[in-house]
């Protein structure tokens, strides 16, 4: 008897491992043990991503591109950046997008989720630069986008309010910022808002016009502007808006297979698919 119930126990107590593991690891992407296991994560999952996803290519041009180039119509080429880019989502939408002139900078801190964003986009590199880097630290002048995104990521951000302070310090005023807000929360105690609760989030980060928009079962799309008016960027090149992790200053150039800076001479590799490394030295 008292060997059945020592089975019991030990049997209760394996399973109660396993759901935890798979509730960390796999439920919540690693989110509550640290922004390093989430992107190991990411790396390790990166060949499969776009395979689990299946993203249709029209609802991303529905739900996506369209919404985006109504909302800074007549502007055609503005300079977007997306945060968390992951293998290329959003940079793909408006690059298919007949209307959309511009160029987008795509930020993740996965460096195999940028390995397919960058095979994802190989036919656009002329418009599109995919960057290796830290969406709690972006690389990049204050209010150098006309739009910035960051779609379903900041609940797997250690600090998502310093993500979304970021996101729009970067935006120029008047510009369109579109995020995600999770909805489906049971599993992730504490790393999700409420309506009310993000909506604060952002006017408290400089955001006006807040509108939330129902999109899927887990995500709603919240659009808004950062407050004040300044005229577009438009499609300038990488090179203007991008800040040296040295010093940072704006002397970050194209050098060959490099990047380096004119103000401390600070070398950034780029890897053989073109994505900027700055990720290692951000640190
Ligand atoms: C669910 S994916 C979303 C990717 C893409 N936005 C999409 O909609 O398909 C979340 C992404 O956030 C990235 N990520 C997580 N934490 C990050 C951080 N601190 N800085 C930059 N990217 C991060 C992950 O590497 C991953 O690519």
């Amino acid at each position: 008897m008292t060997d059945v119930l020592g089975l019991l126990a030990l049997a209760l107590a394996a399973a109660g491992l396993i759901a935890l593991g798979w509730w960390l690891l796999v439920a919540t992407e690693g989110v509550y043990l640290g922004r390093r296991v989430v992107v190991a994560l990411y790396d390790l999952f990166a060949p499969r991503y776009d395979c689990v996803k299946n993203y249709y290519r029209e609802y991303e041009q529905m739900y996506l591109a369209d919404p985006i180039m109504r909302a800074i119509a007549p502007h055609r080429s503005p300079l977007v950046l997306d945060v968390a880019t992951g293998t290329g989502r959003l940079p793909l939408a408006l690059m298919r997008h007949p209307d959309f002139q511009g160029r987008v900078i795509g930020l993740d801190l996965s460096r195999q989720m940028l390995k397919f964003a960058a095979r994802n986009l190989s036919v656009y590199d002329e418009r599109v630069t995919f960057i290796w880097g830290p969406a709690e630290r972006l690389p990049f002048d204050d209010d150098a986008f006309d739009v910035v995104t960051c779609l379903e990521a900041l609940e797997f951000m250690t600090r998502p309010e310093v993500v979304l302070r970021e996101c729009v310090r970067v935006l120029r005023p008047g510009g369109l910022l579109l995020v995600t807000q999770r909805i489906n929360t049971r599993l992730m105690p504490g790393k999700t808002w409420t309506s009310g609760q993000f909506q604060a989030l952002l006017e408290a980060c400089g955001v006006v016009d807040g509108r939330v928009q129902i999109w899927q079962v887990d995500y709603r799309k919240v659009w808004g502007r950062k407050a004040g008016d300044a005229p577009a960027v438009g499609a300038r090149p990488p090179a203007e808006v991008i800040r040296c992790p040295g010093c940072a200053g704006r002397g970050l150039r194209p050098d060959g297979k490099r990047w380096r800076c004119d103000g401390c001479g600070m070398l950034v590799p780029v890897g053989s698919d073109g994505v900027l490394e700055l990720a290692p030295l951000c640190d």
